[in-house]
This record gives C-alpha cells, sequence and structure tokens, in this order.
C-alpha cells in the first residue's frame, strides 16, 4: 500500500519511499493528475492517476530529498514508466534543490511519450561546489518552459549544462519568462542547436545583452523569438541582433519602449524570412522603414500612430487598434489583406468602396471610432455593415460622433430615413426654386 500511495512522487521526483508522501488528485477533463506533498496521503484518486497524460507536483519544499541524489530506478519502477502515458511534467509552487535534478531527469527519460517539462513559480537551490555529473541519460523533451522561477546565475552554467548537451540539442521549444532573467551566455546559446521557439518574455534584457545572448553561432535555428516586455530600447540594435537569424519567422518586440520612430539613416533590414512582427505597445510614432515582402502579420497595435502607408503584397492581418488614425489608411498595396483592426482610433468614416474591393478579407475591426454619421458616411458603413460578419462586433461600440446631436448614439440606429438623407435633394430644390423667386422679384423691381 505504502508504495502505491508515494508513487506518483516517486514518479515526479525519482525519489525512494518511504520519505515521498503526497496527497494526488485526478482531473478527468484535463487528464491531469495534481499531487500536492503539504498535504498527507490520501488515496482514493490515485488508480485513476495511471491515465493521466500530464503529471503535476505542487507546493512544497524538496530540500528534505536531497539526499536521494544518486538513484538509479529498479526495474519494476521502470516497468511503470514505460507503461505510463506521461506527456508532460508540472513542478508548480516549490523549493528544488539542485542536486536532485540529475536523479528527476534519469526518471524523466523512460516514459517513452514524455515531451514537455514545465516549471512554475519554483526556487532552484544550489549547493556551493556543486555541478552537475558527467554524463546524464538522453532526454526525449521537446518542450521545458520555466515561468516565475528563481536561480542562480546562469553565468558559470557551462559546464553544467555541457552534461546535457545531447539533450539540449533536440530541444525545440524554450520558455523562460518572468523570471528577471538580464541575459543567457553566448556559450549556453550556441548549444540550441535544434531549437525552433525562444520565448523570453517578461524579463530583463537590454540591447546589449539581448545582442550579446543572441551572439555569432547561438540557436541557429530560431524560427520564433519573443521579446515581449523586456527593456529594449533601439530597432538597430535588434534588427541588427536578429539579423543573422536567417530562418526567423516570427519576432515579437511588444511592449519594450523603443524611440517614437526608426531613424530612417538606418542601413539594417529584416532578415527576409520574417513573416510575423509585432510591434504592439511600443511607443511607434512613425513607421518608416522597409519591411520584407513576404510579411503575413502585422501588429501596430497600442502606439501613437496618425499616418501609414504599406506596400505589403502578402500581409494577411494588419492590426491598428489603439492609435491616433484619423483616417483608415490606403490597403490598395495590401491586396491579400484578410483581417484589419482600426478600431480605438479617431476615424469618421470608413471607405467602404476600396475597403470591399478587398477579395480576401473577412474581418474588420472598427469599433470605438469617432463616426460622422451625415448623409453620405453613414451609407459607406452601413453598406460594410450588410455584409455578413464582416464588421466585427457590430452594431455594438460604433457610436455616431458627430452631427452634434446624434453623439453617442448607434450607426446602426441611423437609417437614411431618420436623417432624412432623401429629403435633401427635395430641400435644395426648395432653394433653387427660393432664388428664383428671389431673382424673379428682383427682376421686377429693376423694371
Ligand atoms: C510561489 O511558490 C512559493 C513556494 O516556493 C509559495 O510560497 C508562493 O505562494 C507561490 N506563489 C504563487 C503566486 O503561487
Ligand atoms: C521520442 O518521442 C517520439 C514521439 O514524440 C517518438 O516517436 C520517438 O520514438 C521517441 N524517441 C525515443 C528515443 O524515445
Ligand atoms: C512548441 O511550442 C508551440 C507554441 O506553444 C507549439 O505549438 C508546438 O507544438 C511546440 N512544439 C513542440 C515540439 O513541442
Ligand atoms: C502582439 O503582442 C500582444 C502582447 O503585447 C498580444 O496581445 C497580441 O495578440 C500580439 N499580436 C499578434 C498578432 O499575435
Ligand atoms: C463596448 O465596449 C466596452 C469597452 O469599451 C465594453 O465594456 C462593452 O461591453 C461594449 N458594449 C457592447 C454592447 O458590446
Amino acid at each position: 500500500m505504502c508504495r502505491t500511495q508515494a508513487f506518483v512522487s516517486l514518479l515526479l521526483l525519482g525519489l525512494k519511499l518511504p520519505e515521498a508522501k503526497s496527497d494526488c488528485e485526478f482531473v478527468e477533463s484535463e487528464n491531469l493528475c495534481v499531487c500536492s506533498l503539504l498535504k498527507e496521503s490520501q488515496m482514493d484518486n490515485l488508480f485513476e492517476c495511471f491515465q493521466a497524460t500530464t503529471y503535476e507536483l505542487r507546493g512544497g519544499n524538496l530540500e528534505k530529498f536531497a539526499i536521494f541524489s544518486d538513484l538509479t530506478p529498479s526495474p519494476y519502477v521502470l516497468d511503470i514508466l514505460t507503461a505510463l502515458h506521461v506527456r508532460k511534467l508540472v513542478f508548480t509552487d516549490l523549493l528544488v534543490p539542485e542536486v536532485i535534478l540529475p536523479g528527476a531527469l534519469e526518471f524523466a527519460s523512460h516514459p517513452p511519450l514524455l515531451s514537455e517539462i514545465e516549471f512554475v513559480n519554483c526556487t532552484f537551490l544550489r549547493r556551493a561546489g556543486w555541478s552537475y555529473p558527467r554524463r546524464l541519460s538522453p532526454l526525449n523533451v521537446s518542450s521545458l518552459r520555466f515561468h516565475r522561477v528563481t536561480a542562480d546565475s546562469l553565468a558559470d552554467r557551462r559546464n553544467d549544462l555541457s552534461s546535457l548537451t545531447r539533450w539540449l540539442e533536440t530541444l525545440e521549444n524554450l520558455t523562460l519568462t518572468d523570471s528577471k532573467v538580464t541575459s543567457i551566455p553566448c556559450k549556453i546559446g550556441q548549444m540550441f542547436t535544434g531549437l525552433h521557439r525562444l520565448d523570453v518574455s517578461g524579463n530583463h534584457f537590454q540591447d546589449g545583452s539581448m545582442r550579446s545572448s543572441l551572439c555569432q553561432g547561438a540557436f541557429p535555428g530560431l524560427q520564433e523569438l519573443r521579446l515581449h516586455h523586456n527593456r529594449l530600447t533601439s530597432y538597430d540594435a535588434v534588427c541588427e541582433t536578429v539579423v543573422p537569424l536567417n530562418m526567423l519567422m516570427h519576432l515579437d518586440l511588444s511592449q519594450n519602449d523603443f524611440p517614437p520612430g526608426f531613424s530612417s539613416s538606418s542601413q539594417c533590414t529584416w532578415p527576409q524570412s520574417l513573416r510575423v512582427l509585432n510591434l504592439s505597445s511600443t511607443g511607434l510614432k512613425h513607421v518608416e522603414w522597409s519591411l520584407p515582402p513576404n510579411m503575413e502579420i502585422l501588429d501596430l497595435s497600442g502606439n501613437s500612430i496618425s499616418t501609414l502607408d504599406l506596400s505589403l503584397p502578402a500581409l494577411k492581418e494588419l492590426h491598428l487598434s489603439n492609435n491616433r488614425l484619423q483616417t483608415v489608411p490606403s490597403v490598395k498595396k495590401l491586396p491579400r489583406l484578410e483581417v484589419l483592426s482600426v478600431d480605438r482610433n479617431q476615424i469618421s468614416h470608413l471607405p467602404s468602396q476600396s475597403l470591399l474591393q478587398l477579395k480576401h478579407l473577412q474581418l474588420l475591426k472598427a469599433s470605438h471610432n469617432l463616426y460622422d454619421c451625415s448623409c453620405p458616411y453613414i451609407k459607406e458603413l452601413q453598406d460594410l455593415a450588410s455584409k455578413p460578419s464582416l464588421l466585427a462586433s457590430w452594431p455594438h461600440n460604433y457610436t455616431c460622433q458627430t452631427p452634434p446631436s446624434y453623439r453617442d448614439s448607434l450607426v446602426k440606429d441611423m437609417s437614411p430615413s431618420t436623417l432624412q438623407c432623401n429629403k435633401a435633394p427635395l430641400l435644395q430644390g426648395s432653394a433653387v426654386i427660393l432664388l428664383s423667386s428671389l431673382h424673379l422679384l428682383l427682376c421686377l423691381f429693376l423694371i
């Protein structure tokens, strides 16, 4: 009984009984088995846990297990590990002494389907003078994620990690977010030869440390780089840093404090492989630089852009929400556009003709603007609205700003008859009649 009780924590940690006591719960909807070291053993759901594909160990201090650093799983345990369907291991809210990691990794190399390991809100404790053993079993893990973790500096980890080289070479996804990281040592970056996706959002990378982290030969196969919410301040520096990444397709620079414009004197051109560029909330005022012709998604939302002139023949999505546009930018040179967001700007009317000429346009987000609901414009808006599911969230939050008598009314409620649009020619007509009568009268007097 005791064996089974502690089975999951044994699985997760590679620890021997009876120290690993935990309470496990099976969450069927997510195929998840959550075990807590903080609670005492309860047996109820353990057998269900055998079906789980994700195992999570949540809450506690693993220091007391530090003595089990050198561990070889018994054949009995190996059989169980191999029979399990586990794809993902998650460690949450834990204090983790690094000495147990080699043992845990040794265990983790056995479940054949295991492909993801995650550490969330964990503190890694490193014992002075300790380093990783020379040889570790290769892992078949393709994604490794650290979120809100604290550890000693990476700077002197090169030797530690060299024992993991074979594993790091096959890793495809590395996420290291919200962990106050300032840089990745160049030599470590060079070990990740197979990495496709690197996410270091929410850290403290600066222009210089970014450049040294992406040194020559580091992350050579990178296709996606996320630098959201760091401390970058220069487009030029970022651009020059990513130029050697000739497979880079997706670059996220959102929420960094860049200067308002990209200096047009810059010689740097973005990698031609780039397809997705996220510059949302970066303080942009002008977009003057040339973008690779094959760009497919461009996010410029949350900036201070008031005019824009783009020519991108392959562009599918253009996001301009939350800017200072007073008119919709020309879409003539964006023939493949499918999604256009211009909501939360200061736009007074939508150029329905040129928009409706876009053959591929599927979604137009244009709420929260300052619409002019006078006769000529109301028709344009309603033409667009009459195309099924084109205008996002229509009619909510599409309101008139002018004429003053209709301020805050919904555009939808402004029918041409309410606005007396059709009466306009009649009014004009009566004015003409009036004028000509006056003229006649004048003539009469003059005679
Ligand atoms: C993070 O983990 C620590 C234990 O390592 C825990 O005390 C704390 O409550 C956790 N914080 C959050 C936000 O989960
Ligand atoms: C690694 O996992 C994949 C499935 O994700 C599997 O096809 C492959 O055989 C595994 N390789 C090893 C060495 O276990
Ligand atoms: C890498 O991460 C992306 C995005 O989260 C995901 O779509 C992809 O399946 C992951 N690849 C692997 C091999 O785990
Ligand atoms: C760009 O980044 C922001 C976060 O800053 C995110 O909300 C948005 O979805 C991203 N845009 C695209 C097109 O992925
Ligand atoms: C209009 O937008 C506001 C946010 O600005 C939102 O809270 C509200 O639900 C929207 N109204 C409708 C009817 O969608």
